[in-house]
């Protein structure tokens, strides 16, 4: 007897796979120079790079809202545009922090966390924001998780810095997504805050098997974090590091110390 087979089930170890893409907002001049990234399920990956190298926009080229001038991605195998219907379907199971944060200022942290429920409920519900008790329940079960027990019922623009992000973050687990790409969220925080985010998202990595795509500015904290860090400079990849034990081993060209390694993203950080 011959067995059905059972696609479904099938989950490819690779999450996300980028061949060759560039990308351009004027079709003139590329922000994107032909970048490959594969990352694998599950992992935590940061992007790094000097100011304007064309990190948001790779993760925006994630999350289908623009699409490459040449190349491919392929999220579990769908190609991420937000005007495709086979990708509006998987959509809400992408987490996507802007480096804005995306908050509705004037309403609380709960209706803001709701929101990452919007893509479960029916038309109606959706239409009036009619969100179901169990919705509501999970809701302010992952705002606790995040630290922000008894802030429910404040609005977001009388947040500090460190918790707006923690809402954010809540809005985007609340989508329950498989992945999570996430825009300098922890930039501009003193460190003991941006550790215990990072360590948010690594329980949950741990949890969920989530994969998460994290901008960082400091090199030094998406060191301690992601398995893998790719250097973005003037919309090249110009390198893809990792550590292993005490050694910042390169992938991507296998001949760098870790003294070159750090100098050289010193160099640019400075520019
Ligand atoms: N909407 C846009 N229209 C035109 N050009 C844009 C747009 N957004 C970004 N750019 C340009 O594309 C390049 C890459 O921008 P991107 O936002 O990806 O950089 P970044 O690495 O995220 O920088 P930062 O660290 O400052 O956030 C920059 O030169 C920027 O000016
Ligand atoms: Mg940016």
């Amino acid at each position: 007897m011959t067995r059905a087979p059972l696609p479904s089930l099938i989950s490819t170890l690779k999450i996300i796979q980028i061949n060759d893409i560039s990308a351009s907002y004027d079709s003139k001049s590329l922000v994107l120079d032909h970048v490959n990234l594969s990352i694998d399920r599950g992992t935590n990956y940061a992007i790094v790079g000097p100011s304007g190298s064309g990190k948001s926009t790779l993760l925006k080229l994630m999350n289908g809202m623009m699409i490459p001038s040449s190349g491919t991605i392929k999220i579990d195998y769908v190609a991420p545009n937000m005007k495709d219907k086979k990708f509006k379907k998987m959509m809400h199971t992408i987490g996507y922090i802007p480096q804005n944060l995306g908050l509705v200022k004037n309403i609380t942290v709960l209706e803001n966390v709701l929101i990452g429920s919007l893509p479960r409920l029916n038309k109606i519900q959706s239409f009036f924001k009619r969100f179901p008790e169990d919705e509501i329940t999970e809701a302010k079960k992952i705002i606790k998780q995040v630290g922000l027990s008894g802030k429910e019922e404040r609005k977001s623009y009388m947040l500090s810095g460190g918790e707006k992000r923690r809402v954010a973050i809540a809005r985007a687990f609340m989508q329950k997504p498989t992945i999570l790409l996430a825009d300098e969220i922890v930039s501009e925080l003193d460190r003991a805050t941006a550790k215990e985010i990072m360590n948010l998202i690594a329980d949950a990595q741990k949890r969920i098997n989530l994969t998460a795509i994290m901008i960082h500015h400091d090199m030094k904290l998406a060191l301690e974090y992601a398995n893998r860090v790719a250097v973005i400079k003037g919309g090249h990849k110009i390198l893809e590091i990792g550590v292993e034990g005490d050694t910042i081993v390169d992938f991507q060209t296998g001949d760098m110390t870790t003294e070159e390694i750090m100098s050289m993203y010193s160099d640019d950080s400075e520019k």
